[in-house]
């Protein structure tokens, strides 16, 4: 799956509000290009438009965001996800996902939360709140020693079409992740043909 996912650099941050907006949501973004989706588990909707992106485009790369507690996990294994990620790292449900083989991206900021995934089998970890933790120079000066680990990093929390370019240039930058792509304001408006163009101006960036 991490391989699979290594193929899409650009990942949607989803906060849905009303799961029937989960299945033009998805046509939107897949017109535009884009067969990857993080649904977050904040909002009461989010179960159920996982469930039904699942079972309307299975071909489609389905995630489970801000996935904080093993409760959440459970329901994201039990919905069929292919990945899941967090905005910190919680060795529980870190333990969960790893005894469901199913791939999970937990949030870091610090050298000691980038050991701590280490020691727990990590490699890929998300870098969050990317640009309030101090940007691309933050994720430079961790590179220098975790770089050479085989550590890579997924950046979110301040990514947008502006500055994607400089965060997908860093080595160990395997994917970005930003709400910008599709925002709940723009689901809840039901704007599906400006998603598509959204999507489609940051993978033309991405592929530069
Ligand atoms: C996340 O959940 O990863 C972030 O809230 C997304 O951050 P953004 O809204 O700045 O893209």
């Amino acid at each position: 799956m991490l391989n699979e996912l290594l193929k899409r650099p650009v990942i949607p941050v989803i906060v849905i509000e009303d799961a029937n907006d989960a299945e033009p949501l998805a046509e939107a973004l897949l017109k535009g290009g884009m067969d990857v989706i993080e649904v977050t588990c904040r909002t009461a909707a989010a179960p159920e438009a996982l469930a039904r992106i699942k079972k309307s485009f299975p071909g489609m790369l389905l995630g489970a965001g801000t996935v904080v507690t093993p409760d959440q996990a459970k329901m994201c294994i039990d919905t069929g996800v292919s990945f899941g990620l967090a905005p910190g790292l919680n060795p529980d449900t870190v333990k969960f996902f790893q005894d469901h083989s199913t791939l999970f991206i937990p949030g870091v900021m610090t050298p000691s939360e980038i050991e701590k995934g280490l020691s727990l089998g990590l490699k890929m970890l998300k870098f969050f709140p990317a640009g309030a933790a101090g940007g691309v120079n933050m994720l430079k000066n961790l590179a220098a020693p975790y770089g050479p680990l085989g550590v890579k990093f997924c950046p979110t929390g301040g990514v947008n079409l502006d500055n994607m370019q400089e965060w997908l240039s860093q080595p160990v930058v395997s994917a970005i992740g930003g709400s910008w792509l599709a925002t709940k304001q723009q689901i809840a408006d039901k704007q599906w043909d400006v998603i598509t163009d959204q999507v489609k101006a940051a993978l033309a960036k991405a592929a530069e």
